[in-house]
Formats: structure tokens, C-alpha cells, sequence
């Protein structure tokens, strides 16, 4: 039962996650095909004791594939993941292309792994990485008392924003450490040693895209129109691993420790808390290159009757975007028997 895979975009930040995430969970594959833009065609990328060529996505032939993962940014999807579905390969899109048309459906395989079966246009579509932490930690909660209102400010890493950002923030470090000139490329101003409460384009309502992403999503997910999220997005100098300073106000009332007692079964959660020095995740004692989305600060909001603070942490390149896609290769996988 082995199936015939391409990843496009597999010389980025979470395409390489990708096809590292297929090997280390033994997904069966038959045939595997890497591609990326004409600038790197012809480079090799090691997939176990083999190196396989990367090919260039314009002129690739998609007949005979099976499932595709793309992560190569809306354009890409949008011209090529329909053509890749019209050749008859279900395709797994990490960009933003799809997510919010009613025929595509939005997917955490842990929290509404059903609707990834309903793909009239053989389109999966991956969440944004903010949302898909956020919603695996509170899926449980929203299920069991009902949330009402989401505040969440969110501490992203610049793996989010591709390999460019990776660069650029190493660049910008040595730089300043040298005192030289930080210069902004990739970000609008200085990353380094900073903070930008600016991710994706602004829209009319003075929220960024990257915010409406955690509104939208949240309620697409959860098929829950009514909640309401009040999202502020800031970039930071971490390489790998978002974080998010999370406060629920809930239908019914729940307590800090019900919540942490209902999380520790809950799936792809870990806890860690423990009111002591390094008694929480953080991006890089714990996100960072591992697959749960850990939770901890959790605790009653004093300031309010019905509502708990919570403070989760994820690898934003593995759960947040290479992971969810390989687990809903995985569910499609499932699907044939
Ligand atoms: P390439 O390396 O050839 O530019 P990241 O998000 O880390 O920047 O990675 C983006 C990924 O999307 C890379 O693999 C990149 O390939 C790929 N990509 C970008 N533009 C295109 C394009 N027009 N056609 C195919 N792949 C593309």
C-alpha cells in the first residue's frame, strides 16, 4: 500500500521538514519526487541512503501522483495544487490559497480529522501555524464547557516566514554583536534584539492577515461562528518555536485545574507546569525540533468569572505546518485501507 508522493517546495524551511517527518514515521512511500522553482533544479537532497534530484515544478508531469504536499507559498498553490488534483493526487496545501473557501476543508488531525474525508476538490488545506497549536490545546476545552472569547497574543518565531528569515535573523545578530549595520530585508525593520508586532499584510479593520488567520481559522475548525477572537500577532527574535500568551472566557465555568486535568489525555498535548524556575515550555527547551504542542501557565483569571490564562508553546515548522501535513497524508493514506 505504498504511495506515490511529491513535495513541492522541498528545498524550503518546512519542505525539508516535510520529507524529514515522512522518513522518521515510516510513511509508505513508493515514488518521490522533490520539486522546487527552476533556481534549484538539479540540486540533490538525501532521503536515506539515497540523494534524490530536485526537479523543477514548471515543467513536471503530476500523472501518477498520489498525495502532493505543497509549501511554496499561495501563488504556487494556486496555479499548480488544482492541476495536481486534476491529474488525481489529493494535495495536502500549507499556504493560505484555500483555506477559507467552503469547498476545501481546513484541517488539525487532531481536532476535526472528519472533514479532511469531504474534498470535492481534492484539496486538503493545512492551517496556519498560530492557529494549529492554539486549536489543538483548546479543542478539548471548547468541547467540553463551550469557550466564548479567545484573547491571544502570539510570540512567533522567524522560521515562520521561511529560510530567507532564518538567514536574516543570523545575519542581523552577528552584525549588531560586530556593531555593524543590522539592514532590514526580509522583515520591515530590524528583528534582531526586537520585536514587530506586524506579521502579514494590514487589512481595513487595522488587524494584520496573520490575526484575521487565528478568527477565521478558529471558527472554520471548530464549525463555531461564534466565537469570538481578539488575536495580536508579534514576530520575535526566536529561530524555531511560536509561543502564545493564551486567555479563555468560557460558556460554562471551568476551573485552571479541571483544564490541566482535561489536557493531560487530550492528544498531541503535553503539560508543563509547575510554578518554578523553568517550570513551562519555551521555544527552545522544549518546541523546538519536537512534535507536541506544550501547555503550561495554566491558571484561573482572577479578573474574571469564567475564564483561564494559558500559555502554549510548539514547533511552528513541525506541528504548526510539516507535521499537521504529513498526518493528514496520513489519515488520506488511511482512507484506501
Ligand atoms: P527554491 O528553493 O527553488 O526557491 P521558504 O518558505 O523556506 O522560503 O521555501 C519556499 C519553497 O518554495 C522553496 O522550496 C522554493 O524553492 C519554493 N518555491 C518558491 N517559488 C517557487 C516557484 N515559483 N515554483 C516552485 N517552487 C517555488
Amino acid at each position: 500500500n505504498s504511495c506515490n508522493v511529491a513535495i513541492v517546495g522541498a528545498t524550503g524551511a518546512v519542505g525539508e521538514t516535510m520529507l524529514r517527518i515522512l522518513v522518521e514515521r515510516k510513511f509508505p512511500i513508493g515514488n518521490l519526487h522533490l520539486l522546487a522553482s527552476e533556481r534549484s533544479a538539479g540540486e540533490k537532497i538525501e532521503f536515506g541512503a539515497k540523494k534524490i534530484v530536485v526537479e523543477d515544478l514548471a515543467t513536471f508531469d503530476p500523472t501518477g501522483i498520489d498525495i502532493a504536499l505543497f509549501s511554496a507559498g499561495g501563488s504556487v498553490s494556486k496555479e499548480y495544487a488544482p492541476k495536481f488534483a486534476a491529474a488525481g493526487a489529493v494535495v495536502i496545501d500549507n499556504s493560505s490559497a484555500f483555506r477559507y473557501d467552503d469547498d476545501v476543508p481546513l484541517v488539525v488531525s487532531e481536532v476535526n480529522p472528519d472533514a479532511a474525508k469531504n474534498r470535492p476538490r481534492g484539496i486538503i488545506a493545512n492551517p496556519n501555524c498560530s492557529t494549529m497549536q492554539m486549536l489543538v490545546a483548546l479543542a478539548p476545552i471548547h468541547r467540553k464547557v463551550g469557550i466564548d472569547r479567545i484573547n491571544v497574543a502570539t510570540y512567533q518565531s522567524v522560521s515562520g516566514a521561511g529560510r530567507s528569515a532564518l538567514e536574516e535573523l543570523g545575519r542581523q545578530t552577528a552584525a549588531l554583536l560586530g556593531f555593524q549595520e543590522p539592514n532590514p530585508e526580509r522583515f520591515p525593520v530590524q528583528i534582531a534584539f526586537n520585536l514587530i508586532p506586524h506579521i502579514d499584510e494590514f487589512q481595513d479593520n487595522g488587524y494584520t492577515k496573520e490575526e484575521m488567520k487565528l478568527v477565521w481559522e478558529t471558527r472554520k475548525i471548530l464549525a463555531d461562528d461564534s466565537i469570538q477572537v481578539n488575536p495580536t500577532a508579534v514576530r520575535v527574535p526566536v529561530f524555531y518555536g511560536h509561543s502564545e500568551a493564551v486567555n479563555i472566557e468560557t460558556r460554562e465555568k471551568i476551573s485552571a485545574a479541571e483544564v490541566r486535568k482535561l489536557l493531560e489525555t487530550a492528544p498531541g498535548v503535553e503539560i508543563v507546569d509547575e510554578p518554578k524556575a523553568g517550570g513551562y515550555p519555551t521555544p527552545v527547551t522544549h518546541a523546538s525540533g519536537n512534535d507536541p504542542v506544550y501547555v503550561g501557565r495554566i491558571r484561573d483569571d482572577f479578573s474574571h468569572p469564567r475564564a483561564v490564562n494559558l500559555w502554549i508553546v510548539s514547533d511552528n515548522i513541525r506541528k504548526g505546518a510539516a507535521l499537521n501535513a504529513v498526518q493528514l497524508a496520513e489519515l488520506v493514506l488511511a482512507e484506501r485501507g
